[in-house]
């Protein structure tokens, strides 16, 4: 994929974040407790399963290897950070987990079942919602079309748009989704005359209209404006905690106060993984950033 060239580079990418976590040493990713997992009670026995496990994952594209070598677990509701300079395979990574460019190497288990060749539309109804770096919204539709549509793809059988009363409930889902992503009072409007934040408060409403476990958002931040950055911040934010979150940021005010851990790719391998506080002093992340390798 081909991306559109990036913004300039953020002024400042080390703000400080809000303390999170108990520090631990790099590159231990069994090791490491999310803010989440600390406050908790033992898990059950189930709950143990992470939600997501990558087991040496890599993504071959002719001679071009993507993604190489990449092993880590996601607990449940926990809090995903990726970030890296552009061509790190961020979005690669995420096609893998989608099966929109399935893995030519390794495994991928969600909630402990192996989904490596599962078809995308599998993937999703096993509990995986994603948004796109790139818009897929109709702009010629509304707003609440656009989410209807997206509920009716995510029902598993077309065909139960026939039962009387699917549509209706089709568009009360579509509603719902308008108000937890806070376009509501724009639900009327076509998706051309709307703001950029607001079209991508409604890509996360049609990524959730298929109620998943996982959700997996790529740039959600990227091209916004400072005044419009806030309010996709908050929309995140008011996800249920329960709702294990991948978060692919190249902006690291969005990425490190909204992750429980981080994960730092550079050349389609992880680098670093560790708490958003140790991410910001780490020297490894600083000559990415800093050292004009994006
Ligand atoms: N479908 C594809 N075909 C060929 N090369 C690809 C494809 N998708 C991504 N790539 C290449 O894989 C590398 C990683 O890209 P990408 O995953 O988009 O990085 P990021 O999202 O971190 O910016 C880049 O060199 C990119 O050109
Ligand atoms: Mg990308």
């Amino acid at each position: 994929m081909i991306e559109a060239p990036r913004r300039k580079p953020i002024a400042n990418p080390f703000p400080a974040p809000a303390g999170k976590g108990i520090r631990k040493q790099k590159h231990s990713t069994n090791e490491i407790m999310t803010a989440s997992q600390q406050s908790n009670p033992p898990p059950a026995p189930d709950a143990a399963v992470p939600a997501l496990r990558l087991e040496q994952v890599g993504r071959r594209f002719g001679a071009l290897q993507a993604v190489r070598n990449v092993t880590f677990d996601i607990a449940r509701g926990e809090r995903r950070g990726i970030i890296g300079p552009n061509g790190a395979g961020k979005t690669t990574l995420f096609n893998t987990i989608c099966g929109d460019f399935p893995p030519t190497e390794g495994r991928i288990l969600l909630f402990g079942e192996d989904i490596s060749r599962l078809k995308p539309h599998l993937r999703a109804r096993q509990g995986i919602g994603r948004t796109y770096q790139t818009s897929l919204l109709f702009t010629g539709l509304t707003v609440l079309e656009n989410l209807f549509l997206a509920v009716r793809g995510a029902m598993p059988n077309r065909l139960s748009l026939l039962k009387p009363g699917a549509g209706d409930a089709a568009l009360a889902k579509a509603r719902d989704l308008a108000e937890r992503v806070r376009v509501s009072n724009i639900a009327a409007e076509k998706i051309d005359t709307i703001s950029h934040g607001q079209r991508r408060q409604v890509e996360v409403g049609m990524a959730l209209a298929s109620d998943p476990k996982l959700l997996m958002l790529d740039e959600p931040a990227a091209g916004l404006s400072a005044g419009e950055r806030p309010e996709l911040v908050k929309l995140i934010q008011d996800l249920p905690r329960d709702l294990t979150l991948i978060l692919i940021e190249h902006d690291m005010e969005v990425a490190l106060p909204n992750s429980d851990i981080v994960t730092v790719m550079k050349d389609g391998e992880v680098v670093v993984e560790n708490t958003p506080d140790r991410i910001a002093d780490d020297p490894v992340v600083q000559a990415i950033y800093l050292g004009g390798a994006h």
